[in-house]
């Protein structure tokens, strides 16, 4: 399927050319490309994906930390997608609302709490995506700032994507956006498969098309594989990582490479512990699949043993990784811009 290698070569370099105004003149095709010390798989600079927002400091997936990510210089802005009750997409990353928001607090949804999954909580599935507008985000790491907390409301997908339009408009230019779907099977299971409520909102916004700026990621495989043939969109699989070689469904690289245009494995399978590289980036670039990287946090311990996390970024970049997600792109300019100067 080369036009879909096509659309992510597209994807990435639009990704790094996100944050330019969308009228600035090309470049002369004579003018020398420099070189930079990143080995991508496109040769263009890696993307950093602010992953929430910029979570680190404010509420996840708060209209707030995805404008703060934009103007800290993110190249690409990743909302989690859970489905409500009534069968809309909300940004979210966890199926219970608790940590993430001020639902405790409201005696109208007091009755909603119950047992799922081994929890007791307020659950996604069991609020209309009227009522969950009605929330207000929460810090979810209590080690960050709280001071923002109860002011900014949960988005639908659709009021994140009308969110970028309007950035795009204030900024007179293009924002790539990497949304993952979250547990597809298990809304499947409850009669809520967000598969044809994705390409139904993507298609009423005219996104679903090999020139959008849309890759659409998950760690279920299935779920990829059913959506590929509804879309020329670039796909994503995630690699989980805390078993060793990680959990990719049973699925192998090579597998994976059939139906996907990129992967997005935990950091921890391509660096080793002292730093070397697993030669797990080379791997997926040899079977032309893009390398996005989860997670780096600047107020977390680096997988390298003694290192900081500083040192984990720049070797996570020196590897040649496509993209970084990061709940900090503040500091992920910074390192990219410090190695671009060759410091
Ligand atoms: O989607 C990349 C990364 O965000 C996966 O981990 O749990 O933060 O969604 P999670
Ligand atoms: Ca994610």
């Amino acid at each position: 399927m080369p036009f879909l290698r096509t659309s992510l070569a597209a994807f990435a370099a639009l990704a790094l050319a996100g944050c330019s105004p969308a009228s600035e003149p090309e470049a002369p095709e004579t003018q020398p490309e420099a070189a930079t010390p990143f080995p991508t798989l496109t040769g263009e600079l890696p993307a950093i994906v602010a992953h929430r927002g910029a979570s680190g400091y404010l509420p996840e997936h708060t209209e707030a930390a995805f404008q703060l990510a934009f103007d800290q210089g993110a190249d690409i802005l990743e909302p989690d997608l859970m489905v409500s009750r009534d069968g809309v997409l909300i940004v979210r990353h966890d199926p219970y609302l608790s940590t993430s928001s001020d639902v405790a607090d409201r005696p109208e949804f007091a009755d909603r709490r119950r047992e799922l999954m081994g929890r007791e909580d307020w659950w996604v599935i069991d609020f209309t995506a009227g009522e969950l507008q009605s929330l207000n985000a929460r810090q979810v790491f209590e080690d960050r700032p709280q001071e923002y907390n109860d002011q900014f409301p949960i988005m639908t997908f659709g009021d994140f994507l009308d969110m970028v339009d309007a950035m795009q408009a204030r900024c007179n230019c293009d924002i790539p956006v990497e949304p993952e779907i979250k547990l597809p099977a298990e809304h499947a299971a409850m009669g809520l498969d967000p598969l044809p409520i994705l390409i139904a909102e993507l298609e009423a916004r005219g996104l679903n098309t090999e020139d959008s700026l849309v890759i659409i990621q998950s760690f279920d495989a299935p779920f990829l594989e059913r959506l590929r043939p509804l879309t020329p969109l670039p796909l994503a699989m995630l690699h989980y990582g805390d078993a060793p070689g990680g959990d990719m469904n049973g699925y192998s690289l090579e597998q994976v490479a059939e139906f996907a245009d990129a992967i997005g494995p935990y950091k921890g399978l391509l660096l080793n512990p002292d730093g070397s590289s697993t030669g797990y980036v080379e791997r997926a670039h040899a079977l032309g699949l893009v390398v996005h990287a989860w997670t780096h946090r600047d107020d977390r311990p680096s997988v390298i043993e003694g290192g900081t996390s500083d040192d984990e970024l720049r070797a996570l970049f020196a590897l040649g990784v496509d993209g970084v997600f990061t709940d900090f792109p503040d500091t992920a300019v910074r390192i990219r811009d410090d190695m671009l100067r060759g410091e």
